[in-house]
């Protein structure tokens, strides 16, 4: 299956779109990576930023050392979902080596699970010892409008895809990780700390995670609020565990941009997603900055 009609071919394109990565098969593709990105830049990041949708315009605030667009690292094609630029940003972030995803994989656009992990790994491979991950999402508790920021606290992996299954990579991580403590309690009062400071409000939720790329029904968000959902979404949930898989820290914060399907009588569409995303993006930017800038060298 293709996300780009006609790209068939095209320089890049014909790459692995869709093809399942097995774990076992990551420390190659890894290394190779590591490589190109080595090539271009000696940054060694200490913290992983990836810019979920309408949000990129947080690496505004970057003390920018390299610019690697995605279609120029082995394997990988631009990011195809509009909102997203595709781009692997190193740089400086408040004083700390960071490198930030601009842009991201979905399993929406016909990517496996193991392609939508590739970045979070990569950035532990470079240096990363922990992760931040953003993402735009809808609202299933009903106390969370548009413009609300949520860190989150626990995911549901609703997708029926793990990035996990296969042959298993040892010297990353062990066959039947842990999920206990996915969201990392000490990263989340730290992210607490910083909005505080910054005068944001922050509330806390579970992030589900659905595969789309249609929206949810009216009755898919009746049941993810009676799963025990606050906030959903199309991304992250697979991130978070492949990350975790791998020893990093992992922290996140959805940026609800509009109440879930069947909640306000409103039609959801991608462009007011952006809209919300881009209004609430400069609070969450100014939230990150702090957080990162107070964290602990490890
Ligand atoms: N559902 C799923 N993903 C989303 C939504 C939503 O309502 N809003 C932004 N991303």
């Amino acid at each position: 299956m293709r996300a780009t009609p006609g790209a068939a071919g095209e320089r890049g394109r014909d790459f692995l779109l869709g093809r399942e990565i097995p774990p076992a098969d990551q420390p190659a593709l890894l290394a190779a990576l590591e490589r190109a990105v080595r090539e271009r830049t000696d940054l060694r990041p200490r913290v992983g930023l990836v810019l979920g949708s309408g949000l990129g315009g947080l690496a505004d605030a970057l003390e920018l050392e390299a610019s690697i667009p995605f279609e120029e690292l082995p394997g990988w094609p631009d990011a195809t979902a509009p909102g997203h630029a595709g781009k692997l940003l190193f740089g400086r972030l408040s004083g700390v080596p960071v490198v930030v995803q601009q842009g991201r994989f979905h399993l929406y656009e016909g990517h496996s699970a193991g392609f939508v992990v590739q970045p979070v790994l990569l950035m532990g491979r470079l240096g990363a010892w922990a992760v931040v991950l953003t993402n735009a999402a809808g609202g299933v508790n009903p106390e969370f409008g548009a413009g609300t920021l949520m860190a989150i606290t626990d995911h549901l992996n609703l997708t029926g895809r793990s990035p996990l299954v296969g042959p298993n990579a040892p010297e990353i991580g062990t066959r039947f990780p842990d999920m206990t403590a996915v969201w990392d309690v000490d990263l989340r009062l730290r992210l607490h700390a910083a909005a505080e400071a910054e005068r944001v409000a922050l509330a806390d939720g579970v992030y589900a995670c659905l595969m789309g790329p249609s929206y949810e029904t009216p009755a898919e968000v009746r049941m993810l609020a009676r799963l025990g959902a606050d906030a959903v979404g199309m991304s992250t949930a697979l991130e978070a565990a492949a990350a975790r898989w791998a020893g990093l820290k992992v922290c996140g914060v959805s940026l609800v941009t509009n109440p879930g399907a069947g909640l306000s009588g409103a039609q959801l569409s991608h462009a007011e997603v952006l809209a919300a995303a881009e209004l609430a993006g400069p609070l969450l930017a100014s939230v990150l900055a702090r957080f990162i800038g107070e964290l602990d060298p490890q």
